[in-house]
């Protein structure tokens, strides 16, 4: 979480930060500020609320600097205020530095510098560490790079931090362990960002910084060191993203845009691996760890959020077609709660951004424990991807909206193809299956461009429900993470109260929820469980409930049960999840902004959780 930009070269900094603080809003938005540099002195700006509220407040304000700093917070220490917001300056007003993480032991910090003499403007960690890197550049008459350090060596937690001095005004100081850092290359001009789509419109040359590592950065220069001040080769990757993937696109919100784009997203992500007229499916990824994977005792799935749902659908799709055990993990559960992790079994982390804390820290230590990270991300080069020792990118292109779309379906195709491939290979699932299922799969984007095509028919039934303060979705079997995700997806949007259910649980529970004006909404698409998902139907309706049922063509007992239905074309049970999904998330959409909310940017969420 957080948003971090930092420009120097030959332009004006602040154009530039201040769009990529735009771009990286889906960070976090409780404050936003930049820090610019002159040869007059250094100068801060800062507001609590969105970029746009910082632009406002500038509008007149000389802001001529041709290197500068940019944040843009998602608040943990200290309420979102003006006063807490960043770039922090130092007591002596000569650094200014913005940080993305948490530096756990702030408190010890702060007690040492207080006993100095220092006060503190602000509730921030990050000043401590500001604070903390003063003292040791004043005591030790050093230069701010080494002071940063030997500060950076005791810090415990979590950063990515840049720093400006005003005695050196074309140079910033760049470091992260744990908060992802990307420097991009110009000529005569470094861009720096929490991820690339604030760089990607100047430059395609990228470097990713790795933890531990410091940058020193000017115009003309990029000195990368390890914090034993060992000077690194800093490894330059191509980007090959493309401005217009980042930019709505005539479309309202990102998070429209995104979810009509799943038809190809999901086309992206089995082109060039799914070949369903021959069978194949080439992941080479997977390919590599194959013999490990068949012969796993156990998968253990790791995720947060939305990427935990799709981990539960493929706990599913893998059990039923690999015969393997699968257990699914919450990230943040995970780590701290001392599981037992043997060697040879393999953890499949699930991450969009490849960045989320609790995924990260959670496969680093089950890696330790000596199991196979398989990493299944959204975004290339993220520290997720490197840090996993194989796995497949779900190329559904940058994610903007905050509330995960196009990202999940990806997740699902990617998931299910590792499945088939590893159940095929192993021979718990049979060449006709095998072979259908590669068919049906091939199907799925053409098939996802015929739901979208419900948008209106949704449209109108978010105004029909928008009003209700409660929601209850559910399913059995693979629809039942999707009802988990739906719930979510109205939780995130629209703020109203939402609860996903095992269909035939809620029995024991939330049906005592049920009354009139309870919209229920089943995910009741074609499987092996229909019957019984009809039976909780009569259930509601029996107790007056509101029933909203998804279901498949040519179900003719559900409409009978139901106050409103959604048709989607068949498909396989397996597959199902990539089609259901679509019509909840439209559903959401629909009802956040029936209800006014900022969509893309619903309050107190972020995209990239990198703090746990
Ligand atoms: C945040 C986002 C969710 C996302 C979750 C996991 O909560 O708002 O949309 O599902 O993090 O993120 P990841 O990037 O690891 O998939």
């Amino acid at each position: 979480m957080c948003g971090i930009v930092g420009y120097t070269g030959k332009r004006e900094a602040y154009p530039i930060i201040i769009k990529g603080l735009r771009r990286l809003e889906y960070r976090g938005y409780d404050s936003a500020g930049v820090a610019l540099v002159n040869e007059d002195g250094l100068k801060v700006y800062k507001k609590k609320g969105k970029v746009a509220d910082l632009e406002d407040t500038l509008v007149g304000v000389n802001l001529h600097s041709h290197t500068g700093i940019g944040h843009t917070r998602w608040a943990t220490h200290g309420e979102p205020s003006d006063r807490n917001a960043h770039p922090h300056t130092s007591q002596n007003g000569e650094i200014a530095m913005i940080h993305n993480g948490i530096i756990e032991n702030y408190a010890q910090l702060k007690n040492e510098l207080l006993k100095k003499g220092y006060t503190f403007k602000s509730d921030t960690d990050t000043e401590v560490l500001l604070n903390f890197i003063e003292n040791i550049k004043t005591n030790n008459n050093s230069t701010l790079e080494e002071a940063v350090r030997i500060a950076l060596r005791r810090i415990v937690g979590a950063y990515c931090i840049l720093l400006v001095d005003k005695h050196d005004p074309e140079t910033i100081i760049a470091a992260r362990k744990g908060s992802p850092l990307v420097i991009g290359i110009g000529k005569g001009e470094h861009f720096l960002a929490s991820d690339a789509s604030p760089i990607i419109e100047y430059t395609k040359e990228v470097v990713y910084v790795n933890d531990y590592e410091m940058a020193i950065i000017r115009p003309d220069e990029l000195i990368l060191k390890n914090l034993g001040n060992e000077k690194q080769t800093p490894f330059i990757t191509k980007l090959d993203m493309e401005l217009a993937a980042i930019e709505k696109g005539g479309y309202d919100h990102f998070m429209l845009k995104e979810i009509f784009e799943q038809p190809t997203t999901i086309q992206d992500c089995l082109r060039g691996r799914l070949d369903a007229e021959a069978g194949t499916i080439i992941m080479s990824g997977i390919e590599k760890y194959i013999g490990q994977i068949m012969d796993a005792p156990r998968i253990i799935i790791v995720a947060c959020g939305t990427s935990w749902h799709a981990g539960l659908v493929a706990e599913y799709i893998i059990e039923e077609t690999c015969r393997i055990p699968v257990e699914v993990e919450y990230a943040s559960e995970f780590r701290y709660r001392n599981p037992v992790v043997n060697k040879g079994d393999v953890i499949i982390a699930i991450s969009q951004s490849g960045e989320t804390a609790d995924t990260l820290v959670a496969i680093e230590k089950a890696k330790e424990q000596g199991a196979i990270i398989v990493g299944i991300v959204n975004a290339v080069g993220s520290s997720i991807a490197r840090v996993s020792h194989t796995g497949a990118y779900t190329h559904a292109g940058p994610e903007i909206g905050v509330a995960s779309t196009k990202a999940f379906t990806a997740q699902l195709a990617v998931l299910t193809m590792v499945a088939l491939k590893v159940g095929y290979a192993k021979g718990t699932l049979e060449k006709d299956r095998y072979l259908q299922l590669c068919k049906d799969l091939a199907e799925i984007p053409a098939k996802a461009a015929e739901v979208l095509k419900l948008d209106n028919q949704i449209k109108t039934l978010a105004e029909k429900y928008k009003d209700a303060p409660d929601f209850l979705y559910l399913g059995r079997g693979y629809n039942f993470p999707v009802a988990l995700e739906g719930a979510l997806k109205l939780k995130e949007i629209s703020y109203i109260h939402a609860e996903g259910y095992p269909a035939a649980e809620m029995k024991h529970g939330p049906i005592a929820l049920v009354t009139e004006v309870l919209p229920v909404v089943f995910v009741a698409t074609k499987d092996n469980y229909h019957a019984k998902v009809v039976s909780n139907m009569q259930e509601i309706k029996a107790r007056k409930g509101k029933v909203i049922s998804i279901i498949t063509e040519g179900d003719t007992v559900s409409p009978t049960l139901s106050d409103d239905v959604i048709i989607l074309p068949p498909t396989d049970e397996i597959l199902a999840p990539m089609l259901s999904a679509i019509p909840l998330q439209l559903l959401a959409y629909h009802i956040g902004v029936a209800k006014g909310y900022d969509v893309d940017k619903p309050r107190n969420l972020a995209k990239s959780v990198t703090v746990e």
